[in-house]
């Protein structure tokens, strides 16, 4: 997978999407293959039109008025080695990096010397001032302080009440993946009688491995396919599937696509647009990344009721927006045992208030905005009140084992950003009787940091998963025996 800032290609990368969601053939999808170039040009219009008139309401709702600039190609802010890149109007640099202005004004940073003077919340004092010292005082004050700001101003609330899910097995293939495999398809029906004109549903492709002995664990991908990987061929490596599968371990993809489609226009349909019954949302609902979470917390109650897994060894894997996901997931969710967000990035396992590639003003931007609650457009242009930072997304998971991976060809999600936060939250990690990372000094490339709860890798690269999964899988061993 590519990287694709948004606002990069802003129509390719919702081309992509809605590509994925033909693919998933299900009732929320249109079928892009069968539209001329004009008919998909339109339909994406319609699309972004839609995103920003609801986010436009939004800002509306909170009151917030967005500065004005000057147009881009003049203000005088703009990195002075940027130029136009031929074909997409994008600014780049001669190595090709992309820069951006955020609607708050600020370009995209690649200098750390330029990274910014930040202070980052400390994650063991109370919002009384008081420090944490026990265990006791973590899981009973703080970390419930620490949740109910991500839950009101960042990914938004999970409703209290969501509706029934109903899992079947639609079809199963006794000899997937070069027979070494059972390919169980499987769909959550979403109870939809109190807005029946909205169809989310939970597709899943669960894969064990064809000689069980005993329960298995397994490791769960997220994205945004209910896709089959293509069988392996002989000049082709193996992909995640093939790794955990040769483990012995059981694999499975779960399809955020169908739980909730992944742009503005999409907030009143989906799992959202069905508790909301089809109203906009109000600025402490739910976003996308959190809906597809609680997508993933059903897909967990149902592995729970599979005898051929091991319920206690169950991981989790995505990578970048889903990396994003995979982390927030598992924070909110103790039934995950592992997470592997691989370069997850901004809103994911990076420092936010590091002023380096992605920021959150990108991330409330029109192109990402969904992904978190309304309250989160507040801290555009304003990174110094988040009262929350990537290290406390981590630290929500701990004590279990977490896994972070970046590359060193994708500025843009900021890799250092993400070994800080693993830094920063090692103090949790200690006082639960953990260990961290150990070291605070970034690791040579590839070179996994892999002694502690916390793990960490720099693969040479860019804007893929692939490379960390040996890394990652040895080290997950310790855990899943
Ligand atoms: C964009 C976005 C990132 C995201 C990435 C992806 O680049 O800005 O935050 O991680 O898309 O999902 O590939």
């Amino acid at each position: 997978m590519t990287l694709i800032p948004f606002y990069k290609f802003r129509t390719s990368a919702l081309v992509a999407s809605a590509l994925l969601l033909a693919m998933a053939g299900n009732g929320q999808g249109v079928d892009f293959r069968k539209m001329t170039a004009e008919e998909r040009q339109a339909y994406m219009a319609r699309i972004n039109a839609a995103s920003y008139a609801d986010r436009k309401k939004m800002l509306e709702q909170l009151r917030i008025v967005l500065p004005q600039l000057p147009p881009d190609s003049l203000d005088p802010a703009r990195p002075a080695h940027t130029f136009r890149q031929r074909g997409t109007g994008n600014w780049i640099d001669s190595a090709g990096q992309f820069y951006a202005r955020s609607e708050w004004g600020a370009w995209t940073n690649y200098d750390e010397a330029k990274a910014g003077a930040y202070t980052l919340p400390d994650p063991l004092v109370l919002n009384n001032g008081q420090r944490v010292t026990s265990a006791k005082d973590w899981w009973n004050k703080r970390r419930p302080e620490i949740l109910e700001y991500y839950r009101n101003e960042v990914y938004g609330k999970i409703p209290d009440y969501t509706p029934k899910v109903t899992f079947e097995v639609v079809s199963t293939d006794s000899s997937a993946v070069s027979g070494t495999a059972i390919l169980k398809k499987i769909v959550g029906r979403i109870d939809n009688s109190s807005y029946p004109s909205d169809t989310p549903r939970i597709e899943i492709s669960l894969y064990l491995p064809k000689d069980l002995k005993g329960q298995v664990p397994m490791m769960v991908q997220v994205s945004g396919a209910f896709f089959a990987p293509p069988e392996k061929t002989a000049s082709q490596p193996a992909g995640a599937r093939e790794l955990v599968l040769a483990q012995g371990w059981a694999f499975a993809t779960v399809n955020t696509t169908a739980i909730q489609a992944d742009n503005g226009a999409g907030l009143t349909k989906g799992i959202i647009g069905l508790v909301n019954k089809g109203q906009p949302r109000k600025p402490e609902d739910w976003g996308v990344l959190a809906a597809w979470s609680w997508g993933l917390s059903r897909a967990m109650d149902y592995f729970q009721t599979d005898k051929a897994i091991d319920g206690r060894k169950i991981g989790l894997q995505g990578h970048s927006r889903w990396g994003k996901t995979a982390l927030l997931t598992a924070a909110l969710d103790q039934r995950w045992a592992i997470v592997f967000p691989t370069s997850s990035g901004a809103m994911g396992a990076s420092l936010e208030k590091r002023n380096y590639g992605e920021t959150i003003d990108i991330v409330a931007g029109t192109g990402e905005y969904h992904w978190m609650a309304g309250n989160f457009l507040k801290y555009g242009g304003n990174w110094s009140a988040l009262p929350v930072d990537a290290h406390h997304l981590i630290a929500l998971v701990a004590p279990r084992p977490v896994f972070i991976t970046g590359g060193t060809q994708e500025r843009w999600i900021d890799t250092e950003g993400e070994f800080l936060a693993c830094v920063a939250a090692e103090p949790v990690y200690r006082l639960l009787g953990k260990k961290g990372l150990g070291t605070t000094t970034m690791p040579a490339p590839d070179h996994a940091l892999v002694e502690g709860e916390i793990a960490f890798r720099n693969h040479t690269g860019g804007h893929v998963d692939l490379p960390n999964w040996p890394a990652f899988l040895q080290w997950a061993k310790r855990y899943f025996k």
